[in-house]
């Protein structure tokens, strides 16, 4: 196994690494700002944070920031908090009860070092404190703050995903429809991506039209990232992902790659981004690194 210190994680020049290591301090730095927790909570929350991870959702929200001609510092706050959300979601995914997983970004999962337990409470207590963060660091109107409590709350919580990984847990090892994939890649993950965009868009002061189009962007290439993250778990060996290959398989998981095959899989995920791409060619913004971020998708190697 591999962490991402050992890795050049990104493959790609294009991908902006030099953000990711932002989103990296600003996150021990939240982390570091709870006090009074127990110390095995704090250790069991850096564990988690630390050393890995792409950061692909906050740095997709910085990336809307900027292409919306603001500062992307702006944003670091709601940025971070959906860190917080997606590292949630990750200690929660590979419990036992759910996707059993023994490894996440090169190192034992959470619930293998801490226990249980801990596991549980560390993802309770990273989910809580995302709203935290926004609530005490991001600079907005108490009406944007609502706003963007409200885009990440809908979108990890029980339609979002939440209702995704329930899909998931409860179609395993049964048939499932291909509306139903959809919907599951949907809401397990597209949705706190496509959050991600629009807390940046909303820090941005974006206006209607150009949310519309920043939204279908962000759900098409949150869609095209779950393709990816499926065809990867066949095709990427551990020691690249840092996550145990070959799992969806073995735990007959519904996937793309189960329902339509790696081929096509990959030809679907191709045409979400040329989706993406399209939706938002007609607006006034600097497009170039939204663009490149989901090319990235098809050219990511973990
Ligand atoms: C993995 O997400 C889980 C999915 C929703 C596909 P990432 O691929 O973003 O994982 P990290 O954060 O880079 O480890
Ligand atoms: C995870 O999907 C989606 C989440 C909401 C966490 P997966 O179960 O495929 O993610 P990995 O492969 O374990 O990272
Ligand atoms: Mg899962
Ligand atoms: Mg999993
Ligand atoms: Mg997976």
């Amino acid at each position: 196994m591999a962490n991402k210190k050992n890795l050049n994680i990104n493959n790609e020049s294009s991908y902006p690494d030099h953000l990711a290591a932002i989103v990296d301090r600003n996150l021990l730095f939240y982390v570091n700002a709870c006090k009074n927790l127990p110390a095995i909570l704090k250790k069991s929350i850096l564990y988690s944070i630390k050393n890995g991870g792409k950061r692909f959702r906050p740095v997709l929200c910085l990336l809307t920031v900027s292409s919306l001609g603001k500062n992307y510092g702006d944003a670091l706050p709601a940025a971070c908090a959906i860190e917080f959300i997606h590292t949630y979601s990750l200690i929660h995914d590979d419990l036992p009860s759910i996707d059993n997983d023994d490894f996440r970004r090169g190192k034992l999962t959470c619930h293998k070092v801490f226990g249980e337990d801990i596991a549980i409470l560390t993802g309770d207590a990273l989910f809580a404190e995302a709203f935290n963060i926004i609530i005490k660091y991001q600079a907005a109107s108490p009406d944007i703050k609502i706003r963007l409590l409200e885009e990440i709350a809908v979108a990890s919580g029980a339609e979002g995903m939440v209702a995704g990984q329930v899909i998931d847990v409860f179609y395993t090892g049964k048939k499932i429809s291909k509306k139903m994939l959809d919907l599951m890649h949907d809401k397990k993950t597209a949705k706190l991506i496509t959050a991600s965009v629009r807390c940046g868009a909303i820090i941005a002061g974006a206006d209607e039209n150009i949310m519309e189009k920043l939204t279908v962007y962000a759900n098409c290439i949150g869609l095209a990232f779950q393709i990816t993250d499926d065809i990867l778990d066949i095709e990427a060996g551990s020691e690249v992902t840092g996550k145990t290959a070959g799992k969806d398989a073995v735990q007959n998981k519904n996937t793309f790659p189960s329902m339509y095959g790696i081929k096509k899989s990959r030809e679907i995920a191709e045409q979400k981004i040329k989706e993406a791409c399209h939706a938002i060619s007609g607006i006034d913004i600097k497009k170039e690194n939204l663009v490149n971020l989901a090319e990235f998708i098809l050219k990511r190697k973990k």
